[in-house]
């Protein structure tokens, strides 16, 4: 019987679980959900006999891969594939895909609750400020900067987008200000909401000289990956702009010296939280049980990013 390990150490809503394993039942294969586990030897032992994975942010090491002997699969239920090694799967002939889109409803709708949390000084009961009329820059016009576009167009907040992945058209047909250079967005932003992916380029690429660039009152929202920062950097820029905010969704390796030095300027979620919800769960978690079956089935490789 082929077996899917679900491999999360973040578990998934349970209506996602149930509706996951309906799905694999369905096809006759065995589901095992391994959830919250302690270690990465855990997770070693516990891939052996595991035909396809689904996971989440786990980490997909070179070691995992080795160990699983009979793997051929691995589903990235969500968008962002830094967590996986994808050198290491493609040696063993392991597919490695993610599902793009179906969690990101849920992780712009958070960027957008950050932004009105700041600007409400943390809901302290103090007097804030509004989004409305207040200029917001994308950072990648991807299927979560396009959703988080939309949303704050209902704010009545002016949008301004740098993605040179994305034909200016498509950004215009959408009323985006189009910016030309990444260093145009920064300065012309109140807010910043990040949607980058993790990756050699992208790596500490929001760094000192970017983000002096960014209004004394900015305020950048990261709901992308903690990579992206370079963290010194940043603590550079709280320093010297006094009133400058930062709002991630993905705690700095400094969150602790930035919470005590910057109260009320910085704010970090316990745990990256962009997509737990329980749709963005159901969506993701659906779509990579049928990715599994429609590859080893029929050898369907819609999504393989390796
Ligand atoms: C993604 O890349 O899809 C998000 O960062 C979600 O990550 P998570 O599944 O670990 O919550």
């Amino acid at each position: 019987m082929t077996k899917v390990l679900i491999a999360t150490v973040k578990p998934f809503a349970k209506a996602a679980v149930d509706q996951i394993k309906i799905t694999l039942d369905k096809a006759g294969y065995e589901s095992e959900f391994f959830e919250k586990y302690a270690s990465q030897d855990d997770l070693i032992e516990a891939v052996a006999d595991a035909d396809a994975m689904i996971v989440r942010s786990d980490k997909i090491t070179e070691e995992v891969i080795a160990a699983a002997k009979k793997l051929k699969i691995v589903v990235r239920a969500g968008a962002g594939f830094d967590n996986v090694n994808l050198e290491a799967a493609s040696a063993n002939d392991v597919v490695v895909m993610n599902t793009p889109g179906q969690n990101s409803n849920a992780v712009a709708e958070l960027a957008l609750g950050m932004m009105v949390f700041q600007a409400r000084n943390h809901f302290n009961g103090t007097s804030g400020s509004e989004l409305k009329g207040k200029k917001l820059g994308i950072q990648a016009y991807g299927n979560v900067g396009r959703l988080v576009a939309n949303i704050a167009k209902g704010f009545g907040m002016e949008i301004y987008a740098y993605d040179p992945f994305i034909a200016r058209e498509t950004m215009e047909a959408e009323k985006v200000n189009v910016c030309e250079t990444v260093e145009e967005l920064y300065s012309v932003s109140d807010y910043l909401s990040l949607h980058i992916p993790a990756n050699d380029k992208t790596k500490k690429s929001i760094n000192y000289d970017l983000l002096s660039k960014m209004k004394d009152g900015a305020v950048l929202v990261n709901t992308a990956r903690k990579e992206v920062i370079d963290e010194d950097g940043l603590a550079k820029i709280m320093e010297e702009k006094t009133n400058f905010k930062y709002v991630s969704d993905i705690a700095p390796g400094n969150r602790l010296a930035l919470e005590e030095k910057f109260e009320g300027r910085v704010f970090f979620t316990p745990k990256k939280m962009g997509a737990q919800t329980a749709e963005a769960n159901i969506n993701a978690g659906i779509a990579a049980a049928k990715q599994i079956i429609a590859y080893l089935e029929k050898g369907v490789a819609t999504f393989k990013v390796n």
